[in-house]
């Protein structure tokens, strides 16, 4: 089976070809440079550079794999969650491409291709942690298609707690890698922040009084020299307590449901510390995703795409972009 993958939810323009499960091609071009001057992902100009990028890179996957598109026995592409005018970009190209070419299109939610990304080896039963930019979320796969959203965050996201944590500390957009980078000769210990919902016997996260704590803590310093000198152990501590409170949760959903695989997927899931700490577990077996699989990509979708497609066919009888689709 030829899949053509495509994934534009948010600032990532990612195509890929596979056949089967075995990937021919993948490309992706990221604006992360482009946003990171404004801070933050800016919609608009994201989906205007989705649409100057897609059909150049899905002209070139096509000819580096020597195929045409009527070759294509399956296109997938992400349909929601994500930006609006970026979702609009991929879902419309699909369409056209799928009634020029006449392949059959799925449309795939985002966060269910993050957890084929992870998925490994692994099969259902199994509990798969989302933590992006945008979702942090556990969720129980009994078998593919059928998830049950066992909990997820009250408000910030992980990835946006390591964003706006960044933007407090006055690093770069996306801040999770910035944050990673300077931990890494910081002490985890050196500031005591408080590890969200501890104590809590619900699975659920919350990261916004986290990130409160680190803007006091900001605040208590006299100059922006005494924050640079103590930025390391900042850095550290902050990332620790959210690895910490990902880690409590999952204990508490493989506690609760007796299942012990776990798939981590998401852009948090290539944060190194956050990989140790989770192959250091004994009370589960945990899946990852390749490094660059974390984050956003269109291989994820493609394999979303063809489990669907070979699990129920084609059902929708068109795709349209949902920007709040939730349901996986
Ligand atoms: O999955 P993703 O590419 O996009 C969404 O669907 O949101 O995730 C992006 C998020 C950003 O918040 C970014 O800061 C975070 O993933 N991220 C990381 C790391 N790499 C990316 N967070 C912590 N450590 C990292 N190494
Ligand atoms: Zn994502």
């Amino acid at each position: 089976m030829l899949i053509l993958g495509i994934e534009t939810s948010c600032d990532d323009t990612g195509v890929a070809v596979l056949r089967d499960k075995e990937i021919l091609c993948e490309l992706l071009s990221s604006q992360i440079k482009f946003h990171a001057s404004y801070g933050g992902v800016i919609p608009e100009m994201a989906a205007r550079k989705h649409l100057e990028n897609l059909l150049p890179l899905v002209n070139l996957a096509l000819s580096e794999c020597k195929i045409s598109g009527q070759e294509l026995d399956l296109i997938a592409v992400t349909r929601g969650p994500g930006l609006m005018g970026a979702l609009m970009v991929g879902v419309q190209t699909a369409r056209a491409l799928s009634q020029v070419w006449q392949v059959p299109l799925i449309g795939i939610n985002h966060l269910e291709g993050h957890m084929f990304a992870g998925l490994g080896n692994i099969q259902p039963p199994f509990l798969a942690l989302i933590v992006s930019g945008g979702h942090t979320e556990i969720i129980e796969v009994k078998e593919f298609g059928s998830y049950k959203l066992l909990g997820q965050t009250r408000d910030d996201a992980a990835g946006e707690a390591f964003d706006k944590g960044a933007k407090i500390l006055g690093l770069k957009y996306p801040g999770g890698p910035e944050i990673e980078k300077l931990s890494r000769s910081g002490n985890s210990r050196a500031y005591d922040f408080p590890v969200p919902l501890k104590n809590s016997d619900k699975i659920e996260f919350s990261f916004s009084g986290l990130k409160t704590a680190l803007l006091w803590q900001v605040k208590k310093f006299a100059s922006s020299e005494e924050l640079n000198a103590n930025i390391n152990n900042l850095c550290a501590s902050y990332q620790a307590a959210i690895i910490e409170s990902l880690i409590a949760k999952l204990k508490l959903a493989v506690k609760l449901t007796g299942i012990k695989q776990v798939c981590i997927s998401g852009g948090v899931s290539a944060n190194g510390a956050f990989r140790d700490a989770l192959t250091r577990e004994k009370t589960f077996r945990v899946s990852l995703p390749e490094l660059k699989r974390c984050t956003d990509n269109a291989v994820m979708i493609a394999l979303a795409g063809q489990n669907r497609y070979l699990r129920e066919g084609i059902i929708e009888p068109e795709v349209i972009a949902d920007p709040s689709l939730h349901e996986i």
